[in-house]
């Protein structure tokens, strides 16, 4: 049996819920949010999908009530609130990191056991508070933040390339911010072929510039911030971890010495396992991408400072 929570009912946490629902990725998924009625309303709305689409997970919403959390293999933090049009991920921090605290510590009274994925923003603070607030051993806490940029990362490169998307190998590490992240357009391949052989300097710079601002354009076009991917990229997180699929994906990791750092959260490519973060993957990095890490780096300090 493999259970699953996602805190917050919002438009992430809820795509996260219908995700594991509908692709049948834990046994029970619990979905809870603060506000009286929408997690029992959402989980309703979606498991009278599972009858249309086979899904016979059980789920269940609930409204504040944590020990319906109790004895879960894996809790999705989504709490907080989304950003606006022209705001920033770290100008969340003042009002995110109260609410983060306080469902780290319900979260780990009914789940000691829990691996913890994080997707609130500002994401890399965040998941260094759950850190710090928590205490718990550092693979059992996981940033979201890399795996939905590198997603988006394959997507712009896809488009650049006209190939199809499941052929394009591509990472983002560094921060989850607008300035803070990094596409690996060196590393980045179609079907193993470098992209940098095929398309020319300008055109991987847009895709690399439109990868970074990914969030942000959504949240021009929607007047809040996206979900959809966001959601997908917690519910995959849940699967590598849930599924022991010793997969790599860039997460948000704590960093203690890999990348010449410590004592913060930022994404580097992780095996993903039962364990959480079973091993961090050290990239041999050149000169202008150890460069580009430690100014990233040097920013999510600073925002945690904040905390
Ligand atoms: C984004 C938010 C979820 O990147 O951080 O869309």
């Amino acid at each position: 049996m493999s259970k699953v929570t996602v805190v917050g009912a919002g438009n992430v946490g809820a795509t996260c819920a219908n995700v594991l629902l509908n692709n049948k990725i834990a046994d029970e998924v619990v979905l809870l949010d603060i506000k009286e009625g929408v997690s029992e309303g959402k989980t309703m709305d979606m498991m009278q999908s599972a009858a249309l689409l086979g899904a016979d997970t059980r789920m269940v919403g609930v409204t504040n009530d944590y020990s319906a959390t109790k004895g879960s293999d894996v809790v999705v933090i989504t709490s907080g609130i989304p950003r606006k049009p022209g705001m920033t991920r770290e100008e969340l921090i003042g009002v995110n990191a109260g609410i983060v605290k306080s469902v780290t510590d319900n979260v780990l009274a009914n789940s000691p056991e829990a691996v913890i994925i994080c997707v609130s923003n500002p994401m890399d603070t965040m998941t260094y508070l759950i850190h710090r607030e928590s205490g718990l051993p550092k693979n059992r806490i996981i940033g979201m933040g890399g795996a939905l940029d590198s997603s988006r990362f394959k997507y712009f490169l896809s488009v650049a390339l006209g190939a199809n998307i499941n052929e394009v190998e591509g990472m983002v590490i560094g921060g989850h911010g607008d300035t803070t992240m990094i596409p690996l357009k060196r590393l980045a391949t179609y079907k193993g072929v470098p992209v940098s052989s095929l398309l020319d300097a300008e055109a991987l710079d847009k895709v690399v510039a439109d990868t970074m601002v990914g969030g942000a354009t959504l949240t021009k076009f929607l007047g809040t911030s996206a979900w959809y991917a966001p959601g997908a990229g917690a519910a995959t997180v849940a699967k590598a971890v849930l599924h022991d699929e010793k997969r790599i994906i860039p997460c948000s990791a704590l960093l203690d010495g890999e990348y010449g750092e410590k004592d913060l959260c930022i994404g580097v490519p992780c095996l993903l396992g039962k364990g959480g973060i079973e091993k961090i993957i050290e990239l041999d990095l050149n000169a202008e991408e150890k460069e580009l890490f430690a100014k990233s780096a040097a920013a999510v300090h600073k925002t945690n400072a904040a905390l």
